[in-house]
């Protein structure tokens, strides 16, 4: 089978948060089981990339002219998309955090690429991903089998009306309350839309959790569906992970103690008894930030201490920089660190995520993986992926908040902190939750198992 795959993210390389991580894991999973697949990315520039063919391709009249440029990054095969005056540093925000004003250009030029692509290289599946690839569905010329995943309802990409031209007789699709919206074309057109986890799909289907996308998605019926994200377990591998120079596995875990212990010095603390609590995230309103920071005032009396890893919005970021100044259990540190990312799902005893919704989340998997207790909000791929130990106490992996709020998260914590102070509590859970098959085999599986319906359709 061949499919044509389109992503405005490719980890390690390309990586804003978890659609990267997506568009790596699941092809590399998909290519081990024999699929062909060819990779489209914008060209951002920067990346080792090795060029091995160029193509020229045929471009509606308002887009530049673009190159295909085909070639590898380290193993990955990829073709990036290269349009002149379109490349960016960030695929999405300028350096204040603000999107680029003319990202509405840059990802329907990429789209325009894709279908032209398409065109020419007839794949079995077209799989797109967001609102960033969705304008393709309108722009191709002949129709193609496709798949559309939806990572977060929250960016639907909505803007002027002008844009509608480019789709003519499709344009309806993406017509939206008098402005275009290339995300609600791709749900109309879309042969199957698959959002990433079960409960996800459920939540995108009520009204107040739908971000105003209820109707569009209830219309596709049985085409809309949920598949739970997994993560490149090669990468997120407690027995091989150079960033953290010692390794453990769920038989073994006293290296983790080890790692800890590093981990409080490269945060400048001395180790102790308490409980370590690692949170590693985009700084928005999604991922519950504030409601994290309120807890940073109860960590005196639960006798814990919190990283906070993350970049985004400023005011966050400003607000997550006062409580640390506030605090001396509290350390936050501002960026992007993949390895300190690494270190603190190694070192940390408990992770926090307190998101307000969360379509699947990767982070709590990855806490899993490396035996660190996840402390949840009940929501999405949260609720899909752990079990509360105090409810579930023979099965339990971690503590579920009853409600997104600051004081059901503290509540939850101080359950996860009291099962860690017990060595026998803490030990089982985290067996559980590391003896877990996180990896993308079974989502891939599944995902094979929608192209053959779609391919086959047709
Ligand atoms: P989302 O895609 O909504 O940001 P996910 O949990 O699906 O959330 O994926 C986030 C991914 O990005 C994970 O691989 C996580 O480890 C990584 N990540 C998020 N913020 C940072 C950061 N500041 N530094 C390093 N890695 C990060
Ligand atoms: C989005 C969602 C996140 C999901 C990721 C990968 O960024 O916010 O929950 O894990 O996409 O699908």
């Amino acid at each position: 089978m061949r499919i044509l795959f389109a992503s405005a993210e490719l980890a390690p390389y390309v990586k804003v948060g978890g659609l990267g991580d997506f568009t790596a894991g699941l092809v590399r999973s998909l290519r081990s089981q024999g699929l062909e697949v060819d990779v489209l990315l914008p060209d951002y520039g920067g990346m080792p990339f090795t060029l091995e063919s160029v193509y020229s391709l045929d471009m509606p009249g308002w887009s530049v002219p673009v190159e295909l440029r085909h070639g590898r990054i380290d193993d990955f095969a990829v073709t990036l998309v290269s349009a002149p005056g379109l490349s960016r540093p960030h695929p999405y925000l300028d350096s204040a955090g603000v999107g680029w004003d003319d990202n509405d250009r840059r990802f329907f030029t990429f789209s325009a690429a894709i279908a032209a692509w398409a065109e020419q290289t007839n794949p079995d599946v077209l799989h797109l991903n967001d609102w960033h690839t969705s304008p393709t569905l309108g722009l191709l010329a002949n129709p193609t089998p496709s798949l559309l995943t939806i990572h977060n309802l929250a960016y639907q990409g909505i803007t002027d009306n002008d844009w509608l031209e480019v789709f003519a007789r499709r344009s309806e699709a993406y017509e939206w309350f008098g402005a275009t919206n290339p995300l609600t074309g791709g749900i109309a057109l879309a042969d199957r839309i698959v959002t990433v986890s079960p409960t996800f799909a459920i939540e995108s289907l009520q009204p107040e959790t739908s971000f105003g996308l209820a109707a569009p998605l209830a219309a596709r019926g049985d085409a809309f569906k949920g598949i739970l994200n997994g993560i490149d377990t090669d990468v997120w591998d407690p027995e091989n992970d150079p960033y953290m120079g010692l390794t453990y596995n769920e038989e073994m875990v006293g290296p983790k103690r080890e790692m800890r212990r590093r981990l409080m010095a490269e945060l400048g603390w001395d180790e102790n008894n308490e409980p370590l609590i690692g949170m590693v995230t985009r700084l928005t309103g999604q991922k519950g930030v504030d409601i994290a920071l309120d807890l940073v005032n109860l960590l005196d009396v639960i006798g814990a201490r919190m990283v906070l890893l993350g970049s985004g919005e400023r005011d966050l970021a400003l607000a997550a920089n006062q409580a640390a100044a506030n605090s001396e259990r509290f350390v936050f540190h501002e960026g992007y660190d993949e390895g300190l990312s690494h270190r603190i799902f190694g070192g940390c005893d408990l992770y926090l995520m307190p998101s307000r919704f969360e379509p699947a989340g990767l982070t709590q998997m990855q806490a899993m993986r490396y035996g660190t207790i996840p402390v949840v909000t009940d929501v999405g791929g949260l609720h899909d992926t752990v079990i509360d130990a105090d409810e579930d106490p023979d099965l339990g992996t971690g503590f579920v908040a009853a409600e997104v709020s600051s004081i059901s998260m503290a509540d939850a914590l101080h359950r996860a902190v009291k099962a860690w102070r017990s060595t026998k509590r803490r030990g089982d859970i985290r067996r559980r939750g590391m003896s877990i098959d996180w990896s993308w085999a079974v989502p891939a599986a599944l995902y094979v198992d929608e192209y053959q319906a779609i391919s086959s359709a047709r």
